[in-house]
């Protein structure tokens, strides 16, 4: 091809949605999803974070092969993906394939009516990636989905009902019906055969059967998934070939791009610009132009390029060209392993497996081999593997031609520096094959299994001399032990010579620990766990090629013990089994009447389609500006000076706006008054707002907030963790709570135990960010809020403030929210203000919407709290006293810590009695982002304390945890340490049936068993009761508010003071007015909120949204209907219409409010323990079991069974759903999710990247969930219960359980009884509190020596 400039496009194709989009001016930095929602306006594709963690941008692109004259689908992150690299492609997005007013694909069907859209912010990703699969193969098996769907995320429903909507799909995965077949199943009716609990004397309520439902969806109603009815690929794409053959060059005011044709063509363009990009996947690019803030001038894209797309087959093994991506490696090495002897392929099988755990499909889509190995990463999976094979790369240049090197230690001569000279690429890798004397495999250890990067990883290889076990050659090559993957050479060479056996083992793991030494402050942090992993690897490695020179006969050589076998096992995800029980409406309710039936969520169609609008959805206005924040970048430091001089010489920059534009007063806010819109002098976290510009668009905001320069002078100390503050005696406050005498009772107790336990803070990850658009009017100072917020009165009475302008005029309003978590309740207020300061001056629209890093930096989340306790109990397990003091971890300002901790302290005696006990809350202050409300209020750690001081009671009497549960547990009529008196108090009820349920005693009989006859994989097994309090405690907030329009056409427009933040209020609220008003909830429909419409709202939080505002629709609805009577009356076989009509041609109002106040709710005197702070309880139990690797730290949770009392569910689709999607949170928070922030209080966790929210295979591989039968609430609408929160403590039961399996393994090792386990469980914790002969070899640091690398959180 010749290199001419006339064969050179600067045209840029592409098809979406079929139609054909031709851009004369593509900007090369423009990413595919910047150019779908701004440029072609479609929304549905999503923005989560911006750096393919999340799946929220999944598309699927498709390309015709001129070559092959094959089509081939699939995903790719729209976030990462450059729209300059889609000429000659076909783009199909949510909107594609389907919407409701044309008619909806399947897959959006499906996932709606099994309710796996609730705030519907991953939707459109999952849809994509199921379309991705269902268009490579229409009946895919359940293995498969696994596979797709690893890339995507969802905060919200805990995956099952996902699972279940594209299981119909499967030719495996339907269910079979719940239960096991017999009429009197007792997980369908909570009895066994002969009507008593197993075990127990305890009679329960019959039920009759057909009371029972276990389908919250039927499958018969999915419409019949019809392939042949797929969207076509453009002809156009197939017939003409010369998008694909032609050459590209993109010019962008900073960055070019490149398409060459030829290798020659490429190799000029390195020769010409030795610092340009090659970009294939821009997986790792895009992450640093996007988080790194880097410029790369130039990229230039090979995937044209026939050398580097290749792969060929020789003799001695694969060449694989260096564009060859990750999906298309793993097609080649299954056709090798297919094809080729076993032995030969050995490397391959490695290969495949590490692919297996690495990212998610849609990163293996697009990313490339030879990006992954030129990018050095220390972390690289496939590095080590690559190493320790013997593999070569070719390196070409113009001016030198080719030349082949070994891919060694010596090729990486640095962190993320290799031996590549600037004007040379990597054409190609070569695999050799493996022989018969030779064994390879690969190891990985994350924090999270799936997607994501490793902690450590390892390739080792060894070759044995002819037929024996005397060891020729061995290869120990490790990732995330040194700035660049290492091989272990001291090791390598002096194991040579030596036989396969336990000595081998031994010396190999001592001099393994020489060479791959740590510093105790080595980047990554975790130094003593990563040092064991690296033995860990090792040991398994040495069984593996133990067991397979045992398979040889070779002599001397013990076979694997089962035991054995179980360690090296590879891990498989068992298939996802769930049940879901719950009681049917009453016979006779009307058909009309949707109360208490499982609807679906309203907005999931449109969720599902991408037609449900979030606030960054909402169209340009006309002269709208963005907003960049500049974020304080110390902890705790004076201002010297803020200099804005180079940011706003920025052409399209409009203006900087910092303290100084919010004068005195005004600029103050928080709830406690102890936060600035701006701060003004002194910062005390990193991550405060310190100024804004506000530009033409995102890019060039976000540019220019990176040249305002802010000069500092640090402050000592820095406070970051709470033993930091409990040091420095740095408290906002300290509140104590009494209960009886608990110095006297605790002298007077047969045993006193006291113990400390830390558990950390979790971020709330909404998949949707802060998101703001403020739109100034004209006239008198009005202005309109939208904003992604669960407490607009809140944001509305800020903006008052600090516009000093009534809050009549203001206007705060939001449709949907993509997650809140209490995460939007008064954080994003300090998002929104700076907007409304801008726009307010600007008289321009401004908007904004934090990246995912800006967000987690700047909004806090739960409070970590240490806790400090002393037990008083009787010899036979009876709780006699309690002393304990609780230390919140606030952050820089009190926001709501206080009543977090109070709720804490209120909620910590769980489902447990105690007539004595102290508690005293400290609310520390930190230099953190201050942390603020999050699911559940501080009762998830409250009941984490508690419950560590019932098993370590438990412990130290060497009995079942249960045992002292049960002989401490709550029942009706007693008093809780708030001074309630428990009223229909379930909680034995609920703890009964789970045990039943869940077969505890079998199981602990069998998980006993287990752990006999394992030493390094331990299950555990636990259960744990919950109460939890419901409501504000702060009675005032004890409201709701309704506003309920009927038009003449007999159509109802409801507004109501909460946010539908996906939890499916406005569903509920529906169906409140579709069973008062007696109408189909067709007829009925929530438009927004808005406080416009209903004003002086409470926050949408602690599960009271559907109480206050439901009785408050109730009221509304009410109303309307007494004025309707009349005319119902005079012609009762009219329809609503008809009634309607009359009445308004009568004169009536047709228009009604409603309002709500709790009654008898109280806010509680904490002195003279007077009040009553909630409303009612909720109870519940759960019973889990868990498998843990004590080598790696790594666990599954094999089952969960929960029964929950909500009263009489309105909705059990939604409840249910809110059940496992709480439970799921739980168990991140109590398993995976670790916040850690460096030394100084720079958060180190700023991403999915790095913060491992639970995903896919996280949740239970068994997980039964049943409502409570026959129980009723007279304190809620429709004797319902909130539900958002209270599930989540559930979790509890798995952390129980993972201690419960490491308790296992510290027997084993000598160490019997009470041990300290701090929250999160995570692999790190799990390794470290299992104690071996790998553990015993690392020495600790004396604490006090080294400056650790990161504080966690
Ligand atoms: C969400 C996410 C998850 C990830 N998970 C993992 C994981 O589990 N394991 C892991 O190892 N990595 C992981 N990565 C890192 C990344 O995906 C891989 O390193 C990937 O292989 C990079 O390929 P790419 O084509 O996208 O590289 P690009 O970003 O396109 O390029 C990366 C670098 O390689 C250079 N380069 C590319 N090709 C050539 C060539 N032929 N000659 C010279 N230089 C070249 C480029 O100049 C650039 O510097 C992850 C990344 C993300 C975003
Ligand atoms: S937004 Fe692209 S993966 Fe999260
Ligand atoms: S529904 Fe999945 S993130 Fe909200």
């Amino acid at each position: 091809m010749p290199d001419g400039q006339e064969t050179i496009s600067k045209t840029l194709v592409f098809f979406v949605n079929g139609k054909k989009i031709e851009d004369e001016r593509i900007d090369p930095e423009w990413t595919l999803l910047f150019y779908l929602r701004k440029k072609l306006r479609l929304c549905g594709t999503k923005l989560g974070c911006g750096e393919g963690g999340c799946g929220a941008c999944t598309v699927m692109v498709s390309r015709y092969s001129v070559r092959t004259g094959k089509l081939f689908h699939y995903s790719v992150n729209a976030c990462l993906a450059l729209v300059a690299s889609m000429h000659g492609l076909a783009v199909t997005t949510v909107e594609g394939i389907g919407s409701t007013r044309t008619g909806l694909h399947a897959v959006q069907e499906r996932i709606a009516r099994a309710h796996g859209s609730q705030c519907g912010f991953c939707t459109p990703g999952m849809v994509m990636s199921m379309y991705t699969l269902l268009r490579n193969d229409p009946v895919p098996a359940m293995t498969q989905i696994d596979e797709y769907m690893t890339g995507n995320l969802c905060r919200c429903t805990g995956y099952r009902p996902i699972v279940d909507a594209f299981r119909s799909f499967t030719s495996d995965g339907r269910q079979a019906p719940p239960g096991c077949g017999r009429k009197d199943c007792c997980q369908l009716n909570g009895k066994t055969a002969n009507g008593t609990l197993n075990g127990t004397d305890e009679v329960l309520p019959l039920y009759e059967e057909s009371d029972i439902s276990a389908a919250l969806h039927d499958e018969a109603d999915f419409k019949p998934y019809d392939p042949s009815q797929e969207i076509i690929f453009p002809p156009e794409l197939k017939v003409c070939k010369e998008w694909q053959l032609q050459e590209l060059e993109f010019s962008g005011p900073r960055v070019k791009f490149y398409r060459p044709l030829t290798l020659s063509r490429l190799l000029q363009l390195k020769s010409l610009h030795p610092e340009a990009k090659i970009i294939v996947g821009n997986t790792e690019v895009g992450v640093e132009v996007r988080f790194k803030h880097k410029l790369y001038p130039v990229l230039i894209n090979p995937s044209q390029i026939s050398q580097l797309t290749s792969v060929t087959i020789s003799d001695s093994g694969l060449t694989l060209g260096a564009s060859v991506t990750l999906s298309s490696l793993e097609d080649a090495l299954k056709n090798q392993i297919k094809s080729q002897p076993e032995h030969r392929t050995r490397v391959f099988s490695a290969l495949l497996e590490m692919l297996r755990w690495f990212a998610g499909k849609q990163i293996r889509n697009a990313a490339a081999i030879g990006g992954n190995i030129m990018t050095g990463s220390p972390i690289s999976d496939l590095v080590p593997l690559l190493m320790s094979s013997g593999a070569t790369l070719t390196l070409a240049s113009l001016e030198r031609g080719e030349r082949q090197i070994p891919l060694d230690q010596n090729f990486f001569v640095g962190y993320r520096r290799n031996t590549a000279l600037p004007d040379e690429i990597l054409l190609n890798v070569h695999i050799p094959y493996t022989h018969k004397d030779e064994y390879i495999l690969g190891y990985k250890q994350a924090r999270r299994r799936d997607d994501d990067i490793a902690i450590v990883n390892a390739g080792i290889r060894v070759i044995f001399e002819n037929g024996s076990n005397t060891v020729q050659r061995l290869d120990l090559a490790f990732g995330g032990m040194a700035p660049t993957t290492i091989m272990a050479t001291t090791t390598m060479k002096s194991l040579v010579g030596m036989k396969w056996d336990d000595s081998l083992l031994e010396t190999g793991s001592n001099l393994l620990l020489k060479d791959l030494d740590l510093h105790p402050s080595a980047p990554g942090g975790m130094v003593e766990y990563r040092r064991a992993l690296t033995l860990s690897f090792f040991f398994k490695f040495y069984l593996s090629v133990r067991g397979r020179l045992s398979e040889k006969l070779l002599n001397g050589i013990q076979p694997l013990t089962e035991e054995e076998q179980r360690i090296i096992e590879l891990h498989h995800d068992e298939m996802l089994e769930s049940m879901q029980i719950f009681q049917k409406v009453p016979h006779g309710q009307s058909q009309l009447d949707p109360i208490g039936r499982p609807i679906v969520h309203v907005s999931a169609l449109k969720q599902a389609t991408g037609e449900a609008i979030y606030v960054d959805d909402i169209p340009y206005c006309e002269s709208e500006l963005y907003a960049a924040f500049v974020f304080s970048e110390r902890a705790h430091a004076k201002i010297i000076s803020v200099d804005e001089s180079e940011a706003v010489k920025i052409d399209g920059v409009e203006r900087f706006f910092c303290a100084r534009d919010v004068p005195g007063d005004r600029n103050v806010i928080g709830s406690c008054l102890d936060e600035e819109v701006f701060v003004s002098e002194k910062v005390t976290c990193v991550g405060q707002p310190i100024g804004i510009v506000v530009a033409k668009d995102q890019a060039t905001a976000q540019m220019a907030a990176k040249r305002v320069r802010v000069l500092y002078e640090d402050i000592k100390p820095i406070i970051v963790t709470t033993q930091d503050a409990k040091r420095e005696k740095s408290f906002y406050g300290k509140y104590p709570l009494r209960q009886g005498e608990p110095e006297s009772a605790l002298r007077t107790s047969d045993h006193i135990i006291e113990g400390e336990m830390h558990v950390g803070g979790q971020e709330h990850f909404y998949l949707e960010t802060n998101t703001c658009l403020v739109v100034p009017k004209v006239e008198d100072g009005e202005i309109e809020v939208f904003a992604s917020s669960q407490y607009l009165t809140g944001l509305q009475t800020f903006i008052a403030k600090v516009l000093d302008i009534p809050l009549s005029r203001i206007n705060c309003r939001v449709k949907r929210v993509g997650g809140g978590f209490g995460g939007k309740i008064t954080r994003n207020i300090n998002v929104a203000l700076p907007l409304c300061v801008a726009a307010s001056h600007m008289q321009r629209p401004v908007r904004v919407m934090l990246n995912r890093d800006e967000d987690m930096t700047t909004t806090g989340g739960r409070n970590p709290f240490l806790c400090n306790w002393k037990a008083g109990f009787s010899k036979d397990g009876l709780l006699s006293a309690l002393e304990v003091e609780v230390y919140a971890n606030g952050g820089h300002s009190r926001d709501y810590t206080r009543h977090v901790t109070r709720r804490l302290m209120l909620n910590f005696d769980n489902a447990y009695r105690c007539a004595n006990i102290s508690i005293t809350g400290f609310v520390c202050k930190t230099n953190l982002p201050s942390n603020t409300a999050f699911r559940a209020f501080g009762a998830p750690q409250g009941i984490l304390f508690m419950e560590n001081i019932i098993s370590t009671i438990a412990s130290f009497l060497k009995v079942d945890p249960n045992f002292v549960r049960e002989r401490n547990m709550y029942a009706t009529g007693d008093k809780t340490l708030c001074s309630m008196t428990l009223e229909l108090c379930t909680i034995r009820q609920c703890w009964n049936e789970v045990l039943e349920k869940g077969r505890y005693q079998a199981r602990r009989i069998h998980v006993d068993k287990f752990n006999r006859t394992n030493r390094h994989k331990k299950r555990g097994l636990s259960a744990v009761p919950i109460k939890y309090g419901q409501g504000y405690e702060a009675h005032f907030h004890m409201k709701g508010g309704a506003l309920v329009h009927v038009y003449t056409d007999g159509s109802v427009l409801i507004s109501h003071g909460g946010v539908e933040i996906g939890q499916g209020l406005h569903t509920k609220m529906i169906q409140v007015a579709s069973r008062v008003l007696r109408i189909p909830m067709e007829k009925i429909y929530i438009a927004e909120t808005g406080v416009d419409k209903v004003p002086n709202t409470v926050a949408t939080a602690a599960s009271t949204a559907t109480d206050l505002n439901g009785m408050a629709v109730k009221d509304a609805c009410e109303k309307i209907m007494a004025r309707l009577e009349p005319f119902m009356a005079l012609n009762p076989k009219g329809s609503w219409e008809d009634w309607v009509k009359t009445a308004d041609h009568e004169r009536v109002s047709l228009s009604a409010t409603g309002f709500y106040k709790a009654p008898d709710v109280s806010s509680f005197d904490i002195v003279k323990k007077e009040g009553r702070p909630y409303n009612y309880h909720v109870f519940g139990a759960a019973v889990s079991e868990v498998e843990i690797d004590c080598l790696t730290g790594n666990h599954s949770v094999l089952q969960t069974d929960i029964v929950m009392d909500i009263g009489e569910t309105l909705n059990p689709a939604i409840d249910i759903g809110q059940i496992e999607g709480a439970f799921a949170q739980g168990l991140g928070y109590v398993t995976l999710e670790e916040l850690c922030y460096s030394p100084e209080g720079v958060m180190l966790t700023r991403g999915p990247s790095t913060y491992k929210i639970p995903s896919f295979h996280d949740i239970p591989r068994k997980l039964n969930v049943s409502l409570l039968r026959g129980s009723a609430n007279p304190r809620a609408v429709y004797s319902s219960k909130g539900i958002g929160e209270p599930p989540l403590l559930l979790a509890a039961s798995v952390f129980y359980a993972i201690k419960d399996a490491i308790s296992s393994a510290r027997a084993d090792a000598g160490l019997d009884g009470v041990f300290r386990l701090d929250s999160p469980a995570t692999a790190e914790r799990i390794r470290m509190a299992c104690p071996d002969f790998i553990t015993r070899k690392i020495k600790s640091p004396e604490p006090g020596s080294f400056k650790p690398w990161c504080l966690k959180m």
